[in-house]
């Protein structure tokens, strides 16, 4: 992608520095609230979530309202120049609602209805609280769009989980019947309906999965998923209406997630669809920093991914809405961040596109489950901790880059991600049932390339790919017919195409394809792969590729080759010698296969002769050691390149031209010494 336009994502040509504030817990301490004030001008804040769980403050009672506190709030954030992004308060219900309509309360999938308590766990269909909350959300749209302040609406929070209840059957049922044009066959057809019994001869006997019901019917399951995303997309469709109408041009956002003990991307809602519905992504994130499996760069490096995936759902700057300045309360150790990671971990999201850095949460719970969650202000209230001291320097650093806010990341190389795909495999009772990791090995792909500087674009199938050099697909387990066409082109067209084992298996009902390969992708190919070979844990193989030799482990591809150039061969096993890499041309273009789960340093070798072939190279030369990230935002005048040292080690850099740090004016040229965690920003002319 070339496209060095800014984009703002808000109104506010200014980094975003804030988070969630929750003053409803304050409101009988009127000093604490007037703190809140000083203190946020002291962390150098100017951006606040508010209102997010404040439905019981909002609505103490059916019909009764209490904004008043909010006005002021809003208010004195405005006078001291700070914005507001107002949430809707549909992630909590106030308790009177759950008694009065017990509908609201979610089914789980034992078809246990849940009692009141927690959050984020309301019928996405019930139409009493999509009547409540629209209501609500108009009152709010009514009272504040026209207020100065308002920057931006966070609709809801975190919206995930799916309600099993009666109401939801029916929809789901509704769902199928526009989906397969009310045609039952059609629908036994895509489940594959006479194995083990179950074809369906009438829609009401359709039932969402379930541990004590259907879980073996792959075609249901990926729709009920699909359904749960749409359903969700449909809640938070009902609950935008008033703001659309009342302020359209006010953004619309609602944070997203990642999953995070192993840190990929939120597995349970098809993020490609609901991006489609907000103005703005932003998303929360919560890596471990300085856990005890992994280096801090590889936990930077799969940030970064997640990031890249995210910004490129709209190809334009993302926010973070939530992250922590210290530690969290739900890791299974809650580790606090070393002195510096707060900086370095804020300013990496920025490297990455996003034009904002925002906490959960500003003050500390004085009660309840998040008491013990990292705040800009503790429970000591004070200016003076390591804590505060470390929000305000993220907040003067991010002061000095408004020029980097809606600047882009344009790139050559693009990896494709693809959540259908994802659910299908997962729910495939094959392969190794601990080994599928699809998107993991999507994060060892992209690892080359963050260890090179190189900037990528982690896309999904609707995406445009004719304007990247390298395109690469692993693990694609499902491709329907449109995407393989569109690959196909692509490669006519001269792209280069990469994929790997588990692709191409089953179509979009996650029914496998017959006659061996897709005929479309064994012409682009030239191979048709034959067998896929799943070993245990302590199986190892080996590939001969370019006079070296590489392990292979979990997946292993036996291959006919049908025109493609043979790049590498297995070493052992009753194929040794056959081919597990392969190249093949088609049209303009170029597709490799790689047939095996192969070690990290066979994907340093081979995507390094592709980005020299392609003449993919960094958009600036600093030289540097392993576990520094070299990340670069642009617009049409200048580059800005963050320097990020995801070590415990003072680093050396090197830069080939002479550049200028963003933050002391200084100029830099050649060594230069980065600090363990240290951050350089620096910026030069196009
Ligand atoms: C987020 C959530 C916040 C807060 C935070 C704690 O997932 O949106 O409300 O609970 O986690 O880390």
């Amino acid at each position: 992608m070339n496209n060095f336009d800014k984009t703002y994502v808000t109104d506010a040509k200014f980094m975003l520095h804030g988070g969630d504030y929750n003053p409803d817990q304050w409101l009988d301490r009127p000093d604490i609230l007037n703190d809140d004030i000083r203190l946020m001008q002291l962390a150098h804040t100017n951006a606040f979530s508010v209102g997010i769980f404040a439905w019981s403050t909002l609505e103490p009672k059916e019909g009764v309202y209490n904004f008043e506190w909010l006005d002021q709030i809003i208010d004195n954030i405005y006078k001291i120049g700070g914005r507001v992004i107002l949430a809707t308060p549909s992630g909590a219900r106030p308790a009177w609602m759950s008694q009065k309509y017990p509908e609201v309360l979610r089914v789980n999938e034992y078809r246990q209805k849940q009692l009141h308590g927690g959050r984020h766990n309301h019928c996405f269909t019930s139409p009493v609280y999509r009547e409540k909350t629209q209501k609500m959300n108009r009152m709010l749209a009514e009272r504040y769009g026209k207020h100065p302040a308002l920057l931006m609406w966070h609709v809801s929070n975190e919206y995930g989980g799916e309600c099993h209840c009666d109401l939801c059957q029916e929809d789901f049922r509704n769902w199928l019947k526009e989906k397969y044009n009310n045609d039952l066959k059609a629908l036994n057809d895509a489940w594959w309906g006479p194995f083990w019994s179950h074809t369906i001869s009438d829609w009401s006997q359709i039932e969402s999965p379930s541990p004590i019901g259907e879980n073996a019917v792959h075609g249901l399951t990926l729709d009920w998923k699909r359904f749960v995303t749409d359903q969700t997309i449909s809640f938070f469709e009902n609950e935008i209406v008033p703001l659309r109408e009342i302020t359209p041009n006010i953004p619309v956002t609602t944070n997203f997630m990642a999953d995070t003990f192993d840190l990929i991307p939120f597995q349970s809602l098809d993020y490609s669809k609901f991006a489609k519905h907000v103005d703005v992504i932003s998303w929360d994130a919560y890596p471990a920093w300085h856990n005890d499996w992994e280096s801090t760069a590889d936990l930077a490096m799969k940030v970064g991914f997640i990031d890249d995936l995210y910004r490129s759902l709209k190809q334009q700057p993302f926010l973070l809405l939530e992250s922590t300045p210290s530690l969290v309360n739900w890791h299974s150790v809650n580790k606090a961040k070393r002195p510096g990671m707060h900086l370095l971990s804020s300013l990496q999201m920025v490297a990455h596109g996003s034009d904002s850095v925002m906490y959960f949460q500003w003050r500390k719970s004085r009660g309840s489950s998040e008491k013990f969650h990292g705040a800009v202000v503790d429970h000591d209230n004070s200016p003076n901790n390591r804590v505060f001291k470390e929000v305000a320097k993220v907040g003067e650093t991010l002061e000095k880059l408004s020029d980097v806010v809606g600047t882009n990341r344009p790139a050559d190389v693009a990896i494709l991600y693809d959540w259908e795909s994802n659910w299908a495999l997962n729910d495939a009772q094959g392969y190794g049932l601990d080994t599928k990791r699809y998107p993991q090995t999507l994060q060892e792909h992209y690892r080359t390339f963050w260890e090179n500087d190189i900037p990528v674009d982690v896309i999904t199938k609707e995406h445009d790919f004719s304007s990247y050099k390298l395109l690469i697909v692993p693990m694609l387990y499902l491709i329907n017919e449109e995407t393989i066409a569109r690959l196909k082109e692509y490669v006519a067209n001269g792209g280069k195409l990469v994929m790997t084992y588990i692709s191409g298996i089953v179509n979009e009902h996650d029914l496998t394809y017959l006659g061996g390969w897709h005929p479309d992708l064994q012409e682009v190919f030239g191979i048709n792969p034959v067998e896929t070979d799943t070993y245990y844990p302590k199986d190892e193989n080996r590939v001969h590729y370019n006079g070296k030799t590489y392990t292979l482990k979990d997946y292993a591809t036996i291959i006919d080759v049908k025109g493609a150039t043979v790049e590498g061969s297995y070493d052992q096993d009753f194929y040794a010698g056959t081919p597990a890499v392969t190249s093949h041309s088609f049209g303009k273009g170029k597709a490799y296969y790689i047939g095996g789960r192969l070690e990290h340093s066979f994907h340093e070798e081979f995507y390094s002769g592709l980005m020299e072939e392609l003449s993919i190279k960094p958009v600036v030369s600093v030289k540097h050691g392993k576990g520094v990230s070299v990340q670069v935002r642009q617009d049409h005048e200048k580059n800005y390149i963050f320097v990020m040292n995801f070590t415990e080690r003072q680093q050396m850099i090197f830069f080939d031209q002479p550049v200028r740090d963003v933050i002391t004016k200084e100029e830099l040229k050649g060594q230069v010494e980065l600090g363990i965690y240290e951050v350089k920003i620096v910026d030069e002319t196009r």
